[in-house]
């Protein structure tokens, strides 16, 4: 079969799908967590359809794989008042607590987690059509993360729990929560990102208001009962539904302490200006990015076009720390050019299932009409699509594309597309792609492939200061988990880690007294008969 006779054909009929990967049971998410209870839905829901259609004589249909809520604005502010009641200003029971107690609880829900790995790595792959193979490493790096937070917790306790005197004042300090959290994560790692906020934000003693991914609620389903019955009643709520109606109210009650957004620049500046004390308001956004790959003169080729491709195009350029444009010396523009297109060619695509797939069908509305007009776009500037079927569509399938030459004149250029299309740039001085750094909107990443030790090196200096991280001889990445990970101007607002998310989601408070005998004895009586939770030496 010609790739074009497979692109018409991409979707299988039922009888084509392997039984372990059937869908036959639509997901119903008719309830929703509210103050330690699991309440039902009585209203409107919202259907979701997969990316992955299904064949049915000789047509592809859109095969419905479950609802959700489409709450109100009521609702959702009860999600807000079980929250705050949780908190209770600082009062309340999880706020209070002590951290290694909250430790405990967190691993009695990540021992109850990882059982769900079949059940959330099928929902991943219908839902937002994500490969077999990516969906499983993302439940795999979520347990690893949040086995590496409980690491980093005991030391985070160990290190607060001693005393220090300076300057003739005793004092403890221990990291404390913030408040209420409203917690929002991303459609392309709805379980991962989600968690990298959700799981540091409530250790730390935050109450939250949780809303998942528009594409990636259903895979919240099974955790719902696992967060009712692991964590205090009224520490995670959730809501579901349309941002102005669900969000918005939310934020303009004021009440919202931290702000923990995946997502576009242009959601989250709506999203700050609704919340009516912005100096209140903590943000902690993941934003979008344009890493640049620049392929030096001396670049090892074939490495080089591997990485590139890879950084590219895995799970259909749908990560943020994807590759999005790529800068290629002019001395090997040609060899480059070929080699890419002859990696495109040999590209495995197909359903989510299928061993080893690369491209699979994209979950977003209109996306793919979005990547096409790109095309258009680009071609009408002068680019070509330099692979064979590129661009390519069949209803929500685009076949990866490869575009060269690309310039200022062209959408993609500037742009992030979050898909397979991949622009190439040549250059014949360094300069070209530093200036395109500096003039971008974007500063997460950037990859630098070469071997002179000279030219790198005067690379990593002012690029260190553009982008948040600087990678050399290797595609754009945010793993290790343990790494910090943040961007600069519009790419995002605080760094997450293991370590400094922990950090981002709590402040230091310190209890503090003169060094004098009645102080000395009050505050060991305090901490040697387990009075106060704060004040402590374990
Ligand atoms: O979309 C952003 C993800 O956090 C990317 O993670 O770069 O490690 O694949 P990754």
């Amino acid at each position: 079969m010609s790739t074009e006779e497979e692109i018409f054909d991409i979707f299988p009929a039922k009888s084509d799908i392997p039984e372990e990967y059937f869908f036959d049971e639509i997901v119903n998410q008719d309830f929703f967590l509210i103050n330690g209870e699991l309440r039902k839905w009585q209203g409107d829901q919202q259907e979701v359809y997969s990316p992955v259609l299904l064949k049915n004589n000789g047509n592809s249909n859109s095969v419905l794989i479950g609802k959700y809520p489409l709450m109100d604005k009521d609702t959702a502010l009860k999600a807000l008042k079980a929250a705050e009641e949780s908190f209770d200003n600082g009062r309340g029971k999880w706020a209070t607590m002590k951290l290694k107690d909250r430790i405990d609880y967190l691993n009695n829900f990540l021992s109850r987690f990882q059982k769900k790995k079949d059940e959330l790595v099928k929902l991943l792959m219908w839902e937002i059509g994500k490969p077999k193979q990516e969906s499983t490493k993302e439940f795999d790096r979520t347990i690893r993360n949040i086995s590496d937070t409980i690491e980093e917790l005991k030391r985070l306790d160990s290190d607060s729990s001693e005393f220090k005197i300076e300057e003739n004042i005793v004092a403890q300090i221990r990291r404390t929560p913030l408040g209420i959290v409203l917690c929002m994560g991303p459609f392309n790692f709805p379980l991962n990102e989600t968690f990298a906020t959700l799981i540091p934000a409530l250790m730390m003693g935050n109450s939250i208001v949780f809303k998942p991914p528009k594409h990636g609620v259903l895979l919240h389903k099974p955790l719902l009962k696992l967060f009712q019955e692991c964590f205090p009643k009224g520490v995670i709520n959730t809501i579901y539904g349309r941002g102005e109606e669900v969000v918005a109210p939310i934020l303009e009650s004021g009440k919202v302490n931290v702000l923990a957004f995946i997502g576009s620049s242009q959601v989250a500046n709506i999203l700050r200006s609704s919340h009516p004390k912005p100096n209140r308001l903590t943000e902690v956004y993941g934003l979008e990015a344009k890493n640049p790959g620049i392929v030096l003169n001396d670049a090892d080729l074939d490495f080089s076009v591997n990485e590139c491709f890879a950084g590219a195009l895995t799970f259909n350029g749908q990560r943020c720390t994807a590759l999005k444009v790529l800068f290629v010396h002019s001395s090997l523009i040609d060899e480059f050019l070929e080699k890419f297109s002859k990696k495109m060619k040999d590209i495995r695509f197909g359903m989510p299932w299928e061993k080893n797939v690369v491209i699979t069908p994209l979950p977003e509305e209109k996306k793919v009409n979005y990547l096409s007009e790109l095309l258009k776009d680009a071609q009408k500037h002068g680019a070509s699509i330099i692979n064979e079927d590129g661009g390519k569509t069949n209803k929500t399938f685009l076949y990866p594309a490869a575009l060269y030459p690309v310039n200022d004149k062209m959408k993609i250029y500037h742009e992030e597309q979050f898909g397979p299309i991949v622009p190439i740039i040549p250059f014949d001085s360094v300069e070209e792609p530093l200036q395109y750094i500096q003039e971008s909107n974007y500063g997460q990443q950037v990859s630098i492939f070469g071997k002179n030790p000279d030219t790198i090196a005067g690379l990593i200096d002012p690029l260190v200061n553009q982008t948040a991280r600087v990678n050399i001889n290797s595609l754009c990445q945010r793993g290790p988990d343990t790494f910090p990970f943040t961007g600069r101007k519009d790419s995002a607002k605080a760094t997450l880690s293991v370590f400094d998310a922990l950090r981002v989601f709590s402040m230091r408070s310190v209890v503090a007294g003169k060094n004098t005998e009645n102080n000395k004895e009050l505050i060991s009586d305090i901490a040697k008969e387990d009075r106060s939770n704060f004040l402590s030496d374990g």
